[in-house]
């Protein structure tokens, strides 16, 4: 069936989900989105993929969901990912990842982890990610082309994380294919035989290495993450090799596309608003908020599931113990009853509510990290390219559930 083409002439809600799915729209999602919150803002469907779904787009519901004490993330989350046999590997560690895990084995499993990422923590990765972000324009400027999204904001976030992780430089362009092909593979709107074929390459490729690092690691240890995660101990022992590997592959993938987006569609974001960027060129001290309101304008993980343990009643409407809701941040980061005037970029907002991370006990573990990155890159374009501008136009990814750019060609 086609997709309608205009959201205002729209007034099915499901004929919004398909032009939401629609590779070919990406530049104009939002509209479509801001109609679907008018027009039914809890929807049962299944149209984003998900069996039993009610998908909700008011900021103050999905809020409201991600606090609910009722309301989990939990391995069935995952079905989302189920295509049988053929892809078993794939869906396999998904269930493993602590963002499908529920308590206790979410709680242990984070908290594991989880002093590595604090503010703090990360403060101590910031010089790393700034001279990175200088070696990687000084390539770019020496060939004579800047494409943002090949030439910085996707070498990034994996050469830092691979850094904290301990991972040598050498096994990097390994790790980029397969977190390239583990990333398509969890697009399920977008799935054919060959990405499937190609998750279960990688999902058992970085299963096998990063179990390999590990064992390495106990009989060696270095001052590395990796070193920390083989080693880490509580009252249950050590991580099994599931949920060793799971954990691992995590904080590679989860990281890397989505802050590469942040960074590309953060400077599209600016270049879209000349005299934000004009204002955040002559108040740099501005960059931190000006991160979180490009993060609120336009973020990459379009939707987050919790499944209700009980009957739930959100926004005026009953959802049924066990359903699944489907919760789109983006939709909720450009409610106007949340943020007046939601579609304008304004870099003073300070909107530190905003749901690009989420909420509650799933909140983005990386959070921080990723501030630390995409302030860097930010600030080191906008400092090395006075009269930066579009040179050609930025072309989408196809992906709706992580949203982001497959080029943003730029001169300066
Ligand atoms: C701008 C970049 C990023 C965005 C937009 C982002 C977004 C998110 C969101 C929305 C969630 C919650 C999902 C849910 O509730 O269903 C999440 C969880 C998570 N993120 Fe991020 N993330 C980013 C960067 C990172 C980085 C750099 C890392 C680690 C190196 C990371 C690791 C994680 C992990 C491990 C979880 C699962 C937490 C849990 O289940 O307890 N993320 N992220």
């Amino acid at each position: 069936m086609n997709a309608p083409t205009e959201p205002r002439e729209t007034t099915d809600p499901d004929e919004i989900l398909r032009a939401v799915l629609d590779p070919e729209r990406r530049g104009a999602l939002y509209p479509w989105l801001h109609r679907l919150r008018e027009l039914a803002p809890v929807h049962p469907s299944e149209g984003l993929h998900v069996p039993g779904g009610f998908v909700l787009s008011r900021y103050e519901d999905i809020r409201a969901v991600l606090r609910h004490p009722q309301a989990f993330s939990d391995e069935r989350n995952a079905d989302i990912f189920d295509v049988g046999e053929a892809g078993a590997v794939f869906t396999a560690m998904m269930r493993k990842q602590i963002l499908y895990l529920s308590p206790p084995d979410h709680d242990r499993i984070r908290a594991l982890v989880a002093r590595h990422f604090t503010p703090r923590a990360v403060e101590r990765w910031r010089e790393a990610a700034e001279r990175e972000v200088e070696r990687l324009l000084d390539a770019a400027v020496a060939r004579g082309k800047l494409d943002l999204v090949k030439d910085v904001a996707y070498p990034l976030p994996i050469a830092v994380i691979c850094e904290m992780m301990g991972i040598p430089k050498s096994d990097v362009p390994l790790f980029f294919q397969w977190a390239h092909d583990f990333a398509r593979r969890g697009d399920v709107a977008a799935l054919t035989p060959d990405v499937i074929r190609r998750g279960e390459e990688a999902t058992a490729g970085f299963r096998d290495y990063f179990l390999g690092l590990a064992r390495e690691r106990r009989k060696q240890p270095k001052d590395d993450l990796l070193t920390l995660i083989a080693l880490a101990r509580d009252a249950r022992g050590p991580l099994t090799d599931d949920e060793l590997a799971a954990t691992c592959v995590i904080l590679l993938q989860a990281g890397h596309e989505t802050t590469a987006d942040l960074i590309s569609l953060g400077i599209r974001g600016l270049l879209l608003a000349p005299r934000e960027l004009h204002r955040l060129r002559a108040e740099p001290g501005l960059m931190p908020d000006a991160v979180e309101e490009l993060l609120r304008w336009d973020t990459s993980v379009q939707i987050s599931q919790r499944r209700s343990r009980v009957e739930l009643e959100i926004g005026g409407q009953r959802i049924p113990a066990g359903a699944t809701c489907v919760l789109l941040n983006g939709a909720a980061n450009r409610d106007p009853a949340q943020y007046p005037d939601p579609d304008r970029i304004d870099v003073g907002r300070s909107p530190r509510d905003h749901l690009a991370f989420g909420l509650g006990r799933h909140r983005c573990l990386g959070a921080s990290l990723a501030r630390v990155e995409i302030q860097a890159a930010i600030a080191a374009i906008l400092r090395r390219f006075p009269r930066l501008d579009f040179d050609g136009e930025p072309a989408f990814r196809g992906s709706f559930f992580l949203r982001g750019l497959a080029s943003l060609p730029l001169r300066g």
